[in-house]
């Protein structure tokens, strides 16, 4: 049972948080509330709070898409604005499920030609996945239209998305494509790869709660913050179904710069970007195969 529903939360309890430097201390002091079982517990998780550590790592879940995800100690804690990727990737998975539902998808066509996957639905990919926050958003979108993998290269993430995805999606542990079943090479419809993005030297600007609490395997994009992305792009046209979709979220500042890799990686890009939302996002698409002379 909570510590307590009734009234507002204590006074003491605002004062403390406040007192840390939390922002919204009248809210994080009703989230606690409501996560504590016991008085105990609740005034264990106000001192963590206190101490610095993400509310979402105190109460062990984040809002995202509407969806209550759990977060792991360490666990990358799934960022607002990256619902704007996963807009776009719900888009363009549908797009691709409603191609192969036509019969006209890429995926269609290697299940019929003897493929291991289930034919008629699209192939998801979250690659970095951290929690498995982005997969999950697309599978409740979708559901059984979609094939869904997600992988990670820290053991915690690749946990803490088990749980997550559990019925939705299977889960592989390593560095990057690695552990992907090879079924899904020149299969994937589209490709979410939230990967870490923040310039070494920028790291240490970074809030506290992220800094001191995430993996630094889920921040660091080495020096110019790019290097992850490039290595996912290059390897991109080997794994993407023809007409697939590659989609990163970048800075602002990024934006023109990813959108170079992408296209020197032989992929077709464009940057969508949400000033409401603060958020960008790079998508490479693969050149749909051309049809054959007279065919
Ligand atoms: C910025 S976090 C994003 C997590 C998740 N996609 C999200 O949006 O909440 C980046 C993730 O990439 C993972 N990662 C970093 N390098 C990796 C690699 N070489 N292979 C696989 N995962 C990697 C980290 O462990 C971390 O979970």
């Amino acid at each position: 049972m909570p510590a307590s529903r009734s009234a507002g939360p204590g006074p003491d309890i605002v004062t403390r948080l406040r007192a840390a430097g939390c922002v919204f201390a009248e809210d994080e002091a009703q989230l606690l509330i409501g996560a504590a079982r016991t008085p105990a517990e609740l005034d264990a998780m106000v001192e963590r709070r206190a101490a610095g550590l993400p509310l979402e790592h105190v109460v062990g879940w984040a809002e995202f898409c509407g969806l209550r995800i759990a977060v792991d100690p360490r666990v990358f804690v799934p960022r607002r604005r990256t619902e704007f990727l996963v807009g776009h990737a719900i888009a363009l998975a549908r797009e691709a499920f409603a191609a192969c539902a036509e019969g006209t998808g890429a995926a269609c066509l290697a299940a019929d030609s003897g493929g291991a996957l289930a034919p008629h639905r699209a192939v998801v990919v979250d690659l970095c996945c951290g929690s498995g926050a982005a997969g999950a958003a697309v599978a409740a979108a979708l559901g059984e239209r979609i094939e869904l993998h997600a992988a990670d290269i820290d053991p915690a993430a690749v946990r803490c998305a088990r749980r997550n995805l559990a019925a939705s999606a299977q889960v592989h542990e390593g560095d990057l494509y690695d552990p992907l079943p090879t079924a899904l090479r020149d299969r994937i419809d589209v490709l979410i790869a939230n990967v870490p993005y923040v310039p070494t030297g920028e790291v240490g600007l970074l809030p506290p709660e992220a800094r001191s609490y995430e993996a630094m395997v889920a921040l660091d994009g080495g020096t110019d913050g790019l290097d992850v992305m490039r290595r996912v792009t290059a390897a991109a046209p080997l794994w993407l179904a023809p007409g697939g979709h590659l989609l990163v979220e970048t800075s602002e500042q990024q934006a023109r710069q990813a959108a170079g890799i992408l296209a020197r990686g032989g992929l077709i890009p464009r940057v969508a970007s949400s000033s409401e939302m603060n958020a960008t996002v790079v998508i490479g698409t693969r050149p749909a195969r051309q049809s054959e002379p007279g065919g």
